[in-house]
């Protein structure tokens, strides 16, 4: 209730500003509506990076703890709580990677990759680490860290066709090139690295190795993967909210040496405060994997193979069919050029069937959703009738969205 008489200036000026306020306030939050019935309802999220959290791991996201401050230095009272999630939560990470340290602070995964990079790199140094033509991640090449950091990349022989890493090359490449530092793991990622057969090479001419598990974090944790730490990488880092199903941010695992090494640094070098409601959402997602990881990520390579098989027999580019197409998440379409793929990414999104330009699709979304191989036949169809058949988008959206409404409960979480 304004005190001003009604009808002065006052009055008018107070009541235009309230219209404005709710206006504003509408228009925003009917956004975020509009675009949680589309994404989240009536659309096949089929982008390999992204996931979706179960109904209590994103609650923690809205919980006090956003509001929040703790500092190493115990510069801020009133953490006691916050302290002990990030201990449960480390301890947790621990036993789900097999690692001797974890660290739950970084706030994406490319910050995580910094903080690897940075740490055992100066700059003039080298990286070898998947080329982006490649597939590798474009985040840490010269426009990226690398730039950033003054560091030297050098790609690590790979064979396109087979999406592998050329093992012999490598390791004349190592030893020729003497990296600081060797990453594996890539943006495009359909096979294991091969950590186990290069590690000791790098490490025996002085590189410290590194596993970018941005992507198969999730498989990794489900044991469905590989085991970088175990094949020999000194460190484990990347997104959690791709394959594996947290929100979105960083992790580092790692041994007992590189990995105190790592957390001494984070703070303050590069993270001051570091999202509490996301650690702690983080730490329930860890619980969701230790108890339902192994069954999720079976199902999840189950239907990224499934989904493979059809659209390769629909006639659709799907790469390394001689190989089995995959052993992740992903699949990947090869359609010429980025230009090519845009064009089919755009007729799918008409039709609700959400994927990037390369054209790369991902399991994850849609199988912690509940779907399995006889859905994947059904999404394959789906694809087939939007990018090939170029039927009515408008016609395959209705049965896009049929189907997504018989997924929408999350599974493989605490019920
Ligand atoms: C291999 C890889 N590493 C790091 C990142 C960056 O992750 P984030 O988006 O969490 O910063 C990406 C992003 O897609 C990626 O594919």
């Amino acid at each position: 209730m304004h005190r001003f008489k009604p009808q002065t200036f006052r009055w008018r000026f107070l009541k235009r500003l309230e219209h404005w306020c709710s206006k504003m306030i509408d228009e925003i939050l009917s956004l975020v509506k509009k675009h949680e019935q589309w994404r989240g309802k009536e659309c096949l999220n089929l982008i390999p990076s992204e996931n979706v959290m179960s109904p209590a791991v994103r609650s923690l996201l809205a919980s006090e703890l956003g509001h929040r401050y703790t500092a190493r230095d115990r510069f801020y009272m009133g953490t006691k709580f916050m302290d002990e999630i990030e201990q449960y939560g480390e301890e947790l990470a621990k036993k789900v990677f097999g690692a001797e340290t974890a660290d739950l602070r970084p706030l994406s995964g490319h910050i995580a990759d910094m903080i690897f990079l940075a740490c055992f790199t100066k700059p003039g140094d080298t990286v070898m680490c998947i080329s982006p033509e490649d597939g590798g991640y474009p985040g840490l090449w010269e426009n990226g860290l690398a730039g950033l950091l003054g560091l030297k990349v050098y790609p690590t022989p790979f064979s396109r066709e087979n999406m592998e890493v050329h093992v012999e090359k490598a390791k004349e490449a190592i030893k020729h090139v003497k990296p600081k530092v060797v990453i594996f793991g890539a943006s495009l990622i359909l096979f294991p690295h091969p950590v186990k057969e290069l590690a000791p090479v790098a490490c025996e001419n002085g590189a410290i190795v590194g596993f970018d598990g941005s992507h198969v974090l999730g498989l990794i944790a489900g044991k469905q993967f590989q085991d970088p730490l175990k094949e020999g990488a000194q460190a484990l880092f990347g997104s959690t909210h791709k394959s594996f199903f947290g929100p979105q941010g960083g992790i580092i695992l790692a041994g007992k040496e590189h990995g105190e090494l790592m957390k001494a640094k984070i703070y303050p070098r590069f993270v001051d405060n570091a999202h509490w409601n996301r650690i702690a959402a983080l730490t329930l997602a860890l619980a969701e994997m230790q108890s339902f990881g192994k069954d999720y990520a079976e199902q999840v390579v189950r239907n990224a193979k499934a989904l493979a098989k059809t659209l390769h027999d629909y006639g659709f580019p799907v790469k390394c069919p001689a190989l089995g197409f995959t052993e992740s998440h992903q699949i990947i379409m090869d359609f010429g050029d980025y230009e090519e793929g845009r064009k089919v990414a755009e007729k799918l999104q008409k039709a609700n069937i959400i994927v990037d330009c390369v054209v790369r699709l991902g399991t994850c979304e849609v199988t912690r959703r509940g779907m399995r191989e006889e859905e994947m036949a059904k999404i394959a169809e789906l694809i087939k009738r939007a990018a090939l058949d170029e039927e009515n988008p408008e016609i395959v959206k209705r049965d896009v969205v049929k189907l997504c409404s018989d997924f929408q409960n999350i599974e493989y979480c605490f019920k």
